[in-house]
């Protein structure tokens, strides 16, 4: 399966249903991350229909030992990233699970995720950012999406970061809005 044609058609069919999928230009930029670091074990809060997944998916293939752990709290949404999975061939690298992020992510394993892709409800990620620390092997990435346009909904996140001094970078990676990176 061509993953390149299919989401290319993906992203299209996303825009016309108004399905916030990361930009292009930003699946390129975190993509780039991920060749670079090679993780083995990537956990993604906010699925929605697969797309960034897929996206992940398609240049880990060339790393011999991976999976994605997946989130997603609406059953449609998570129903369509399974079909998209299954067209793709790559299903048998991602568990995809369907429940609230803040319930779920406790019942993961520790020390297991060496990269995560924050990209949910915004107000949560000071949650989501805590929740996932006892799950993380160093080293690790965090990659957390849209920080700049809705930095007025997570507000309690980055006074944590400047409270506990930890060092993070922003990347404007188009007009849409920025990324942010922390290592671990
Ligand atoms: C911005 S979209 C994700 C887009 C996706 N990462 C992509 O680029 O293709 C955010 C998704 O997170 C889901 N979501 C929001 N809060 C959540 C939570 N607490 N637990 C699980 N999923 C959540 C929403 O239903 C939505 O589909």
């Amino acid at each position: 399966m061509d993953i390149t044609q299919y989401l290319r058609e993906l992203k299209k069919n996303s825009l016309e249903r108004n399905i916030p999928n990361i930009t292009e230009n930003n699946a390129r930029f975190i993509t780039d991350r991920i060749q670079k670091q090679s993780p083995s074990h990537i956990l993604e809060i906010g699925t929605a229909n697969g797309y960034s997944t897929l996206c992940f998916a398609q240049i880990l293939r060339q790393i011999w030992k991976w999976d994605i752990t997946t989130i997603e709290h609406t059953p449609d949404m998570q129903n369509e990233a399974c079909e998209h999975f299954h067209a793709c061939w790559v299903e048998s690298f991602i568990t995809p699970l369907l429940w609230d992020a803040l319930t779920l992510i406790p019942t993961l394993p520790d020390t297991y995720f060496d990269f995560v892709f924050i990209d949910a409800m915004k107000k949560s990620y000071l949650d989501y950012y805590l929740l996932i620390q006892p799950k993380l092997v160093s080293p690790a990435m965090i990659i957390v999406d849209d920080v700049k346009k809705f930095r007025y909904k997570m507000e309690n996140f980055y006074n944590y970061l400047s409270e506990k001094k930890i060092e993070y970078t922003l990347y404007e990676v188009d007009d849409d809005d920025a990324t942010m990176i922390i290592l671990l």
